[in-house]
């Protein structure tokens, strides 16, 4: 019977067996299968191990913190932070087309893991102790999708960030190829994690570029991440995590709609809550949330977040719609 303790111990031991003495590098993304991977590495050979989290600034309000304070606090992993910010924004610059977002999105990360990565190539090198392995959360579920591929992914092109080339100088460490998501989540309850990391509704690899229809900018992410913070807050408040699959909030950034607020006349954009009920993101429906719920988040959005002055809720199920709107 299946009990996570049993398998921490067991991954542990193989892990040690395929690595050795040798050094491991890993790409944290926020997400739970490369918190979970890289923890588990960790606790089978401790400092031999270095993680890299690149932030590209498409990160959701406190994701950047919850890596760098919480999970090195529960997990004393050595991280390194890339801040690629900047070099993320004039990548996008001018670019609204949902899938040319995706490739400069899945190019840059790229880029940035790999000057992270020359460094700490370089500098184990001269220790004399090669970095050889490339740590990969890898699920079972992602194991049979990629063995027998249909044409149901390439309706978008998913460049999951954290997806990194396949790079031919590492072998890969996949502690995770035979769990499902929920498994995967026991173990990292099991290892200590954050519960914000561990109970993470799935969140794109794009991040927030791929939730402001039209150009990406520092300011409108500013707005999208305040807005989708507070949508956050209240749903889990409302308890509804356990009900939503995941709810992508968008920015329609070009779009402009007359409001009224105090004495004045307003003139903002709209912000889409898209909560949705799915079994695995092929299909879905909407969400069914409770008015209380959605008033709550609209008048908060509305009152709070200054840009915003209507708030709307997208009532598609998939197919048609996707889950994401880009
Ligand atoms: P769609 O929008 O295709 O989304 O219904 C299905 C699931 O995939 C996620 N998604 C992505 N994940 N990179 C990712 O890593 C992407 O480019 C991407 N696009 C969509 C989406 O959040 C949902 O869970």
């Amino acid at each position: 019977d299946w009990n996570s303790g049993n398998v921490i111990a067991e991954q542990v031991e193989k892990i040690r067996a395929q690595v050795g003495d040798a050094r491991v590098i890993s790409a944290l993304s926020g997400g739970v299968d490369s918190a979970v991977s890289t923890a588990l590495v960790h606790r089978a050979v401790g400092d031999q191990l270095t993680a890299i989290f690149v932030d590209h600034g498409l990160l959701r309000k406190g994701e950047r913190e919850q890596v760098e304070n919480d999970y090195v606090a529960s997990t004393g992993v050595r991280l390194v932070t890339v801040d690629a910010r900047e070099q993320f924004l004039a990548a996008l610059e001018g670019v609204s087309d949902p899938e040319q977002k995706r490739k400069i999105i899945g190019r840059e990360f790229i880029r940035a893991f790999e000057a992270a990565e020359r460094d700490l190539v370089a500098e184990a090198a001269a220790d004399g102790e090669p970095i050889r392995f490339l740590v990969q959360g890898t699920l079972y579920p992602d194991v049979v999708e990629s063995g027998g591929g249909t044409g149901a992914a390439n309706i978008k092109s998913h460049h999951n960030v954290g997806g990194l080339p396949e790079d031919l100088q590492f072998e890969l460490v996949e502690p995770l190829r035979t769990l499902f998501k929920d498994e995967v989540r026991a173990i990292g309850r099991e290892l200590g994690l954050p519960e914000a990391i561990v109970a993470r509704q799935p969140f794109p690899g794009p991040g927030l570029g791929i939730r402001i229809v039209g150009e990406v900018t520092a300011d409108r992410l500013e707005i999208l991440r305040e807005a989708d913070a507070i949508a956050r807050a209240e749903l889990t408040k409302a308890g509804l995590d356990g009900e939503i699959w995941q709810c992508p909030v968008v920015l329609l950034a070009d779009v402009r709609s007359v409001g009224v607020q105090g004495d004045g006349r307003t003139y903002g954009h709209p912000i889409v809550l898209r909560p949705v009920s799915s079994e695995d993101a092929m299909t879905a429906d909407w969400t069914r949330l409770p008015y209380d719920v959605l008033s709550k988040i609209s008048n908060r959005i509305t009152n709070e977040v200054r840009e915003v002055n209507r708030v709307v809720l997208d009532v598609t199920s998939k197919p048609p719609g996707t889950i994401e709107w880009e």
